[in-house]
């Protein structure tokens, strides 16, 4: 088998896995990764207007945006945007303009659509994180950032030795355990005016890192009633 091969995880894996998750996603996954989504949110933030949150999962950061900005959530995973429709109804989050069933890898968005990209505990979760960062760098606007919290992996030593033994059951559960940060910044390295911004380390044992990805250029002047994006089809 090629380390390719090895390497891969099936969407039909990781659509299973999150629909087994949904109902107590927000129990065991809400309090352990809130340091990373806040943080996440607050580079968002910091460029704000319109703001795409890829494996939105069920809408746990959506209350932590500002009204002020505008809102865009997409997932493969039915059953956990139906708990994000939950909760934008619950709490009547008005900037949240669409939650839609996307795939990350093929976002029906144009070009240069959203100022920020954010994925959260997402990008080594898909079967093909590079193909999925670029889709990211295409429906971004020059001048925006991609806003990621995301596993760092060891290079080396005992948290590198156990990361490949629990890899096959991660796998199983829906999340790689390996995923170097060379993969990171080979990834900015191939995309003509993206540059790694920040690498900050994050909890549960620094495993993950918040990381931020400048895509150089000029934003286009945000005109008042400017239309808003549209997903295609
Ligand atoms: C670990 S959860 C993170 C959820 C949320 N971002 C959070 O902070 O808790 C990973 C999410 O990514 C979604 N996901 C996995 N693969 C995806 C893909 N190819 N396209 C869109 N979403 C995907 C899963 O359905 C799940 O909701």
């Amino acid at each position: 088998m090629t380390d390719l091969l090895r390497d891969n995880l099936d969407k039909e894996t990781i659509t299973k896995a999150y629909a087994r998750w949904a109902p107590v996603y927000d129990l065991v996954f809400g309090a352990v990764f809130e340091r990373g989504r806040q943080a996440a949110v607050e580079a968002a933030e910091r460029i704000g207007g319109c703001i795409l949150e890829v494996g939105v999962g069920t809408g746990i950061s959506l209350p932590d945006y500002s009204r002020a900005n505008r809102i865009y959530g997409v997932d493969i995973s039915e059953p956990m945007l139906l708990k994000a429709r939950e909760r934008v109804a619950e709490l009547d989050l008005t900037n949240v303009e669409g939650l839609w069933v996307m795939d990350a890898e093929h976002l029906a968005f144009p070009d240069e659509s959203f100022d920020v990209v954010v994925a959260q505990y997402v990008v080594t979760t898909v079967p093909n994180p590079e193909a999925t960062l670029d889709e990211f760098a295409r429906v971004l606007k020059p001048g925006g950032e991609i806003v990621l919290v995301s596993r760092v992996g060891a290079e080396t030593g005992l948290r590198r030795a156990l990361e490949k033994w629990f890899a096959p059951a991660a796998r199983k559960l829906g999340w790689r355990t390996e995923f170097s940060w060379q993969r990171y910044v080979r990834w900015a390295g191939g995309i003509e005016g993206m540059r790694v911004a920040e690498r900050r380390a994050m909890p549960p044992l620094g495993h993950f890192a918040l990381i931020r990805f400048t895509k150089l250029g000029v934003p286009p002047p945000r005109r008042v009633g400017q239309p808003l994006v549209r997903a295609a089809g």
